[in-house]
């Protein structure tokens, strides 16, 4: 399933099918496409640039997935340049077919590796958004990235948060309590509370720290599109914690999942909080 467009991306369509990973990154585009523009225009006019559509400014993007957010940023900025990193080969086979874009370069890479020597460095902004979670050395990455930019540049980094999924729902609890104790496993638990504390430890100077709410459930699309978001993340979660870590049995999962994705009348409203930091390179 593809965004139609980048311009105009549905959201319906995600509301009634158990999604695959890349679905799930089209919904997340489609959920936080707003937020994500707020977050590139503050980390831009923090390194002195803007994000007027004739705006002159390079970014990096880093952990880019199929590299939806590069590829908006390529088409609305044509002055911009931008180079998007992944390590999932797939993400980088299909992003130069389905979005490709003359001032985008798409590349295979490793965040806790060096960038290649033929990527000119001195970047104005990099992200690196949704992928704290993943990384087992992140300190390390973050020194790559900080090389990356220039004097003043600016990194911004946007996770999830132990409080992520504040969602009052018995199956919420133990699902979200599993996940917060198998992650430890996998990568950089809480990576959202973790974030000034190891930009600090990079070399970077903190900016700004703070949480960013997202309404979930309720009755608005909005809403609904990310309790969707919410239910997905944690079923893509299921192998890790049934198989892996053994936190929990296969059929209580998915009853689980289940009983959090049943319709309710009133329809429950919560919570879905990330930690977005802004930092520099002194
Ligand atoms: C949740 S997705 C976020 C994608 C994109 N940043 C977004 O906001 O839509 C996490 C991405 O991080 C990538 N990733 C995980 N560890 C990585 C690493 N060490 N280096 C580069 N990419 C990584 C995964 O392949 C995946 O595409």
């Amino acid at each position: 399933m593809l965004p139609t467009s980048i311009d105009d991306p549905p959201t319906q369509k995600y509301l009634l099918e158990s999604l695959s990973d890349r679905d799930r990154l089209y919904l997340m585009f489609d959920l936080l496409h707003d937020s994500f523009l707020d977050d590139v225009g503050r980390a831009l006019g923090y390194a002195g640039k803007s994000l007027h559509p004739d705006a002159d400014f390079r970014l990096l993007d880093g952990a880019c997935g199929e590299g939806l957010h590069a590829a908006e940023i390529g088409k609305h900025h044509p002055r911009a340049e931008v180079v998007a990193f992944d390590r999932d080969p797939e993400a980088m086979q299909t992003a130069p077919l389905a979005f490709a874009q003359p001032n985008v370069r798409y590349l295979l890479h490793d965040a806790q590796e060096p960038l290649p020597a033929d990527v000119t460095r001195g970047f104005d902004v990099a992200q690196l958004r949704f992928c704290l979670t993943h990384l087992t050395d992140p300190l390390r990455a973050l020194g790559h990235l900080r090389d990356a930019l220039r004097p003043g540049g600016v990194l911004y980094l946007i996770d999830p948060r132990a409080d992520a999924f504040d969602y009052d729902h018995p199956s919420m609890r133990v699902l979200s309590d599993a996940i917060m104790r198998s992650w430890e496993h996998f990568g950089t638990s809480a990576a959202g509370e973790r974030q000034a504390p190891l930009l600090a430890q990079a070399g970077f100077e903190i900016l700004d720290s703070a949480p960013q709410d997202h309404v979930a459930g309720g009755t608005t699309e909005h809403g609904k599109g990310i309790m969707k978001l919410i239910i997905e993340t944690a079923r893509s979660t299921r192998k890790a914690l049934v198989e892996t870590t053994k936190l929990i049995s296969g059929d209580e999962f998915d009853e689980h999942l289940r009983r959090l994705a049943l319709p309710e009348n009133p329809p429950r409203v919560g919570r879905c909080r990330f930690q977005v930091t802004f930092a520099r390179n002194p």
